[in-house]
Protein backbone atom coordinates (compact mmCIF):
# COMPACT_ATOMS: atom_id res chain seq x y z
CA UNK A 1 0.00 0.00 0.00
CA UNK A 2 0.97 3.36 -0.64
CA UNK A 3 -0.23 6.89 -0.28
CA UNK A 4 -1.35 9.18 -3.07
CA UNK A 5 -2.00 12.47 -2.79
CA UNK A 6 -5.28 13.21 -4.68
CA UNK A 7 -6.67 16.98 -3.87
CA UNK A 8 -6.18 19.88 -1.52
CA UNK A 9 -8.05 19.64 1.67
CA UNK A 10 -10.21 23.01 0.12
CA UNK A 11 -11.41 20.88 -2.61
CA UNK A 12 -13.24 18.18 -0.74
CA UNK A 13 -16.09 19.84 1.29
CA UNK A 14 -19.23 18.53 3.46
CA UNK A 15 -22.67 17.96 1.53
CA UNK A 16 -20.58 17.75 -2.17
CA UNK A 17 -18.25 15.48 -3.59
CA UNK A 18 -15.47 16.11 -5.48
CA UNK A 19 -14.35 13.64 -7.96
CA UNK A 20 -10.48 12.41 -8.62
CA UNK A 21 -8.71 10.22 -10.95
CA UNK A 22 -6.53 7.70 -8.90
CA UNK A 23 -4.59 4.62 -10.34
CA UNK A 24 -6.71 4.00 -13.31
CA UNK A 25 -10.27 4.60 -11.06
CA UNK A 26 -12.29 7.59 -10.42
CA UNK A 27 -13.06 7.87 -7.35
CA UNK A 28 -15.56 10.55 -5.15
CA UNK A 29 -14.30 12.69 -2.30
CA UNK A 30 -16.72 14.33 0.56
CA UNK A 31 -16.54 15.12 4.00
CA UNK A 32 -18.55 13.58 6.75
CA UNK A 33 -18.81 15.17 9.94
CA UNK A 34 -15.66 17.17 8.76
CA UNK A 35 -14.02 13.93 8.14
CA UNK A 36 -12.86 12.98 4.67
CA UNK A 37 -14.35 9.95 3.12
CA UNK A 38 -13.20 8.36 -0.48
CA UNK A 39 -14.88 5.74 -2.54
CA UNK A 40 -14.90 4.26 -5.99
CA UNK A 41 -17.32 6.67 -7.83
CA UNK A 42 -19.10 3.76 -9.34
CA UNK A 43 -22.89 2.29 -8.83
CA UNK A 44 -22.20 -1.54 -7.76
CA UNK A 45 -25.91 -1.67 -9.74
CA UNK A 46 -24.81 -0.99 -13.34
CA UNK A 47 -21.79 0.59 -12.43
CA UNK A 48 -22.89 3.66 -12.76
CA UNK A 49 -21.07 6.95 -11.81
CA UNK A 50 -21.90 8.38 -8.22
CA UNK A 51 -20.65 11.78 -8.53
CA UNK A 52 -24.16 13.26 -9.60
CA UNK A 53 -26.35 11.89 -6.78
CA UNK A 54 -27.55 13.32 -3.49
CA UNK A 55 -25.32 13.60 -0.39
CA UNK A 56 -27.79 13.89 2.99
CA UNK A 57 -27.46 12.41 6.16
CA UNK A 58 -23.39 10.89 5.61
CA UNK A 59 -24.93 8.92 2.54
CA UNK A 60 -24.87 8.86 -1.34
CA UNK A 61 -28.14 8.28 -3.24
CA UNK A 62 -27.57 7.11 -6.68
CA UNK A 63 -29.04 9.50 -9.08
CA UNK A 64 -30.08 6.48 -11.96
CA UNK A 65 -32.36 3.95 -9.72
CA UNK A 66 -31.81 5.24 -6.36
CA UNK A 67 -29.98 3.12 -4.18
CA UNK A 68 -28.20 4.31 -0.77
CA UNK A 69 -25.02 4.11 0.60
CA UNK A 70 -23.25 4.96 3.42
CA UNK A 71 -20.49 6.80 2.94
CA UNK A 72 -18.06 6.50 5.18
CA UNK A 73 -18.64 1.99 5.59
CA UNK A 74 -20.06 1.70 2.45
CA UNK A 75 -22.88 -0.03 3.51
CA UNK A 76 -25.71 -0.48 1.45
CA UNK A 77 -29.04 0.93 2.63
CA UNK A 78 -31.68 0.83 0.10
CA UNK A 79 -31.07 -0.73 -3.43
CA UNK A 80 -32.77 0.04 -6.59
CA UNK A 81 -35.38 1.77 -5.39
CA UNK A 82 -36.37 4.75 -8.29
CA UNK A 83 -36.06 5.80 -11.90
CA UNK A 84 -34.14 8.62 -12.55
CA UNK A 85 -35.92 10.01 -9.11
CA UNK A 86 -39.38 8.77 -9.66
CA UNK A 87 -40.44 6.10 -7.18
CA UNK A 88 -41.37 2.49 -7.99
CA UNK A 89 -43.59 -0.29 -7.59
CA UNK A 90 -42.19 -3.10 -5.88
CA UNK A 91 -42.29 -5.40 -9.03
CA UNK A 92 -40.47 -3.00 -10.86
CA UNK A 93 -37.55 -2.43 -8.64
CA UNK A 94 -36.86 -6.02 -9.07
CA UNK A 95 -37.39 -5.62 -12.30
CA UNK A 96 -34.73 -2.84 -12.64
CA UNK A 97 -32.41 -4.89 -10.14
CA UNK A 98 -32.18 -6.96 -12.86
CA UNK A 99 -31.33 -10.10 -10.45
CA UNK A 100 -28.20 -7.99 -8.91
CA UNK A 101 -28.36 -8.67 -5.10
CA UNK A 102 -27.24 -5.70 -2.65
CA UNK A 103 -23.58 -4.73 -2.66
CA UNK A 104 -22.04 -1.78 -0.57
CA UNK A 105 -19.64 0.76 -1.93
CA UNK A 106 -15.79 0.44 -2.23
CA UNK A 107 -14.34 2.73 0.49
CA UNK A 108 -10.78 3.46 0.36
CA UNK A 109 -8.85 5.46 3.35
CA UNK A 110 -8.59 8.48 2.88
CA UNK A 111 -6.24 10.95 5.46
CA UNK A 112 -5.34 14.66 5.49
CA UNK A 113 -1.47 16.77 6.56
CA UNK A 114 -0.12 19.68 5.65
CA UNK A 115 -3.29 20.60 3.35
CA UNK A 116 -3.68 17.61 1.03
CA UNK A 117 -5.84 14.63 0.96
CA UNK A 118 -4.03 10.93 0.52
CA UNK A 119 -5.41 7.86 -0.42
CA UNK A 120 -4.13 4.65 0.42
CA UNK A 121 -4.02 2.86 -2.60
S1 LIG B 1 -26.85 2.42 -11.31
FE1 LIG B 1 -27.03 3.11 -9.26
S2 LIG B 1 -28.87 2.25 -8.54
FE2 LIG B 1 -28.71 1.56 -10.59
Amino acid sequence: MSQIEAAKSGEVREGALHVVHVGGHSVALTRVGGRVQAFVNKCPHLGMPLSKGKIEGGAVTCPFHGSKFDICSGRNMDWVKTLLGMPLPGWAQNALAMGKKPAGLKTLSASERDGAVFLEV
